[in-house]
């Protein structure tokens, strides 16, 4: 199986792989050899959060692994209760003694949680982390092109990725188009839509058929080829590698014309609208 990962360019001139690993809920001796296993099957970016409470365990896997640090693609993300300037700033120092590293391949904004009114010096707290070296790359997740457009006016800094909850029932077209116009890479979280009843859609099963692949195939080469950056999580080493065995098949235009249009306005998992849903 071909698994080798192309890379994407980002606006300050750093690659991201165009594929990565999901941590949410990977923790402890178990989480760690999950990711170990992840990093051995040929992932790079590994993506973790502060409210993850697993940058640790990320530290312990990119130990055990002999791939090499520069190698690797590590990105963390900033919880809505440290929005405040210095916070921001000691947080993504601690983030990294979690993780026991020197820097952030790229850290995020978890969430924008407009109703607090802090992203913008949350934002400006990761440009300057950014200066002195703690991050390579900085951007947000879950923010809306209101949101974004208020850190261009205000920093003049647009963030370099946008991670957003983007799967076939939720395709985020307008979204993407923004990104696209702005030069900001989408990435997608739950990419599988968290594995559920998607896994049954008749069309997809059928387009997996056709291109004797599996659905979460079908599901993963769908995201690439709208250039944007999945993470999908899986415990199961049988399944890492499937899910990142995308790279010897092309889907054609019909095929994704029919997974993009499986998309419904309300198809968001949890109806988490960064709008009104907030996380801290
Ligand atoms: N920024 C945000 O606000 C945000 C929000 C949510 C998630 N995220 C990030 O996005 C990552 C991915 O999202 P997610 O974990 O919510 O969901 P996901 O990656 O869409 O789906 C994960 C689920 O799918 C199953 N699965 C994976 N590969 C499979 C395969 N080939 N066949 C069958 N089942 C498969 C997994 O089970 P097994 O483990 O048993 O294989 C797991 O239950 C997270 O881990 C996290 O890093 C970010």
């Amino acid at each position: 199986m071909n698994t080798k990962i192309p890379s994407i360019t980002l606006q300050d001139g750093n690659t991201i792989p165009s594929i990565g690993f999901g941590t949410y809920k990977l923790k402890g001796s178990d989480g760690a050899a999950a990711i170990e296993s992840a990093i051995n099957v040929g992932y790079r970016l590994i993506d973790s959060a502060y409210n993850y409470e697993n940058e640790g365990t990320v530290g312990e896997a990119i130990r055990r692994t002999s791939v090499s640090r520069q190698e690797l693609f590590i990105t963390s993300k900033l919880p809505g209760r440290y929005h405040q300037y210095d916070d921001a700033l000691v947080t993504i120092q601690e983030s990294l003694f979690r993780a026991n590293l020197d820097y952030y391949d790229l850290y995020l904004i978890h969430w924008p949680n407009p109703s607090r009114d802090q992203y913008v010096e949350a934002w400006q707290a990761l440009i300057d982390a950014k200066k002195w070296g703690l991050i390579r790359s900085i951007g947000v997740c879950n923010f809306l092109p209101v949101h974004l457009d208020r850190l261009k006016e205000e920093t003049g800094v647009l963030p370099t990725v946008n991670q957003i909850e983007l799967h076939p029932n939720f395709n985020q077209e307008e979204q993407r188009n923004y990104h696209a116009a702005n030069g900001i890479i989408t990435e997608s979280w739950s990419p599988l839509a968290r594995g559920n009843e998607i896994f049954q859609n008749e069309t997809i099963v059928q387009i997996a058929a056709k291109h004797q692949k599996t659905v979460s195939q079908i599901i993963l080469r769908w995201h690439y080829q709208l250039g944007a950056v999945a993470i999908p999580k899986s415990a199961s080493p049988q399944r890492q590698l499937e899910n990142i065995s995308i790279f010897d098949f092309t889907l054609d235009e019909a095929d994704m014309n029919a997974i993009s249009t499986l998309t419904k306005p309300n198809g968001r998992m949890k109806n988490q609208d960064p709008a009104i849903y907030e996380e801290f």
